[in-house]
């Protein structure tokens, strides 16, 4: 197997044992995936229709017309799954719920076999000595709550923390670890204002709505659980990419400042108490984004710890002056991953010294960190993906200097265990560090699993 060559990076600086020496021995050390990424089993008993199951059948939704209907089949083989982490060595794992496993309705006492599933999977987890970190929300709404207004609807925040408020009571007894949202920014523009992702909507101002609602919902579902799990740590995994003018013109510059303030800090400001951002207003106001929307300041985070999820640096060129006329993406001839994102592992320092800068939350933990690359099966049916250790090594590289700069970093949750559903692309990016066959459901540990493992066994 992959799994028991040595792989050694280009430079000894990012050798696993060089690096794992950066780190303190209680560094966490975990991957991170999410229920309709892999779980599959999407009928499986009583869970509803999700937002996501709906999308990816309309037509030309995702890449080759793939569905989440299969995916992994996690939800039969976690065991297998929880087993692969073991042997990996990781101290962590960070799992999301799925909504419509639990409530298939999005409302009403909850769907005991959905629950139980993710009590099979703490238990299976705790057993393996891996600790889990519960995500409540990665973007699989209940259809039925969509059907009745979704996230745009601010009876959404009554909806969520009772939710919140059935896993937490289930799973609270061995769970401390808890993240309300992943990426809101994600769910609200991708999916609202965008259309590349569930539910597909294309109109700014229910974006808008629906990261207001989510800010809120976070701050009222984050209460719910505290008053049932008395150590709960509670988290939100903010995607914040390296934004940067793509030419030293003051028209990028400005550019890429109004991106950030109308993307990063609009959820930056309010969860660490300030309120929405005045550029970011500013930018929304004068785009048409806030038409109709009326928009006050939402309740701060109550953040034990903020998640950061980071892959790439965004370049931002302006085509003219007016908001939102821009482009973002890498720029020719840099290095880039196969989901065609810039390479920037100085980029990751760099948020993390201004996110501690800025915010200075208690504690920051990567939440996601990974890359996609066209792997091959060696014929002796080895993954030899160097490309992907290397981006791995260099940007965990990048998290110890910002450790070693005072930043209160915590942990790193590699994306992801398995290949998986990546969204609108399918099955065509492969983001694991074990490899999947999924028309046969065969697991086969890459060369970066490999790595890890040895970068853990070193850290600790
Ligand atoms: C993040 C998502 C995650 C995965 C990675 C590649 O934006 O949170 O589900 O798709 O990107």
């Amino acid at each position: 197997m992959a799994y028991d060559r040595a792989v050694t990076t280009a430079e000894p600086r990012l050798e696993p044992g060089a690096l794992a020496a950066r780190f303190p021995e209680s560094f966490v050390w975990g991957f991170a995936a999410s229920a309709y990424q892999v779980e599959g089993a999407v009928a499986a008993d009583g869970r509803g229709p999700s937002i996501w199951d709906t999308f990816a059948r309309q037509p030309g939704a995702i890449a080759d017309g793939q569905t989440g209907d299969t995916a992994c089949d996690h939800y039969h083989r976690f065991l297998e799954d929880v087993a692969l982490m073991a042997r990996i060595g990781v101290t962590a794992y960070r799992f999301s719920v799925s909504w419509p496993r639990v409530q298939p309705e999005g409302v009403g006492p909850a769907n005991q076999p959905g629950l139980a599933f993710y009590d099979r999977l703490v238990d299976a987890l705790l057993a393996a000595g891996i600790e889990p970190l519960v995500n409540l929300f990665h973007w699989d709404l209940p259809q039925a709550l969509q059907d009745r207004g979704g996230f745009a609807d601010p009876a959404v925040v009554g909806w969520f923390t009772e939710y919140a408020a059935l896993v937490a009571g289930r799973l609270g007894d061995r769970v401390a670890d808890w993240m309300t949202f992943n990426e809101p920014a994600v769910f609200a523009f991708l999916g609202h204002a965008d259309g590349i992702h569930a539910p597909g909507l294309r109109d700014w101002p229910v974006a808008l709505r629906v990261a207001d609602n989510q800010l809120r919902a976070h701050a009222a579902a984050a209460g719910a659980i505290r008053s049932l799990v008395n150590d709960a740590r509670i988290g939100i995994a903010i995607d914040v990419n390296q934004v940067v003018p793509a030419t030293d013109t003051d028209r990028d510059r400005r550019a890429a400042a109004a991106w950030s303030a109308a993307r990063d800090a609009w959820f930056l400001d309010p969860l660490f108490g300030r309120g929405y951002p005045q550029l970011g207003m500013e930018v929304h106001r004068a785009a048409g984004h806030l038409a109709g929307v009326e928009l006050t300041e939402p309740p701060p985070g109550d953040l034990d710890y903020l998640g950061l999820n980071y892959y790439r640096r965004d370049p931002v060129s302006a085509r003219s002056d007016r908001p939102f006329d821009w482009t973002i993406g890498a720029r020719p001839g840099t290095e880039q991953t196969q989901m065609d994102w810039e390479v920037a592992p100085d980029g990751l320092r760099d948020v993390l010294l201004a996110l501690h800068r800025e915010y200075a939350p208690r504690e920051i933990v990567i939440t996601e960190n990974g890359a996609a690359y066209p792997d091959r099966v060696d014929p002796d049916g080895h993954i030899q993906d160097h490309r992907r250790v290397d981006y791995l090594a260099r940007h965990v590289a990048a998290a110890a200097e910002a450790l070693a700069a005072g930043v209160p970093l915590t942990g790193y949750h590699v994306w992801s265990v398995l290949d998986n559903f990546e969204w609108s692309l399918g099955y065509s990016r492969r983001f694991g560090l074990v490899h999947v066959d999924y028309a046969t459901q065969r697991r086969t540990p890459k060369a970066s699993a490999d790595w890890y493992t040895r970068l853990i066994a070193a850290a600790r």
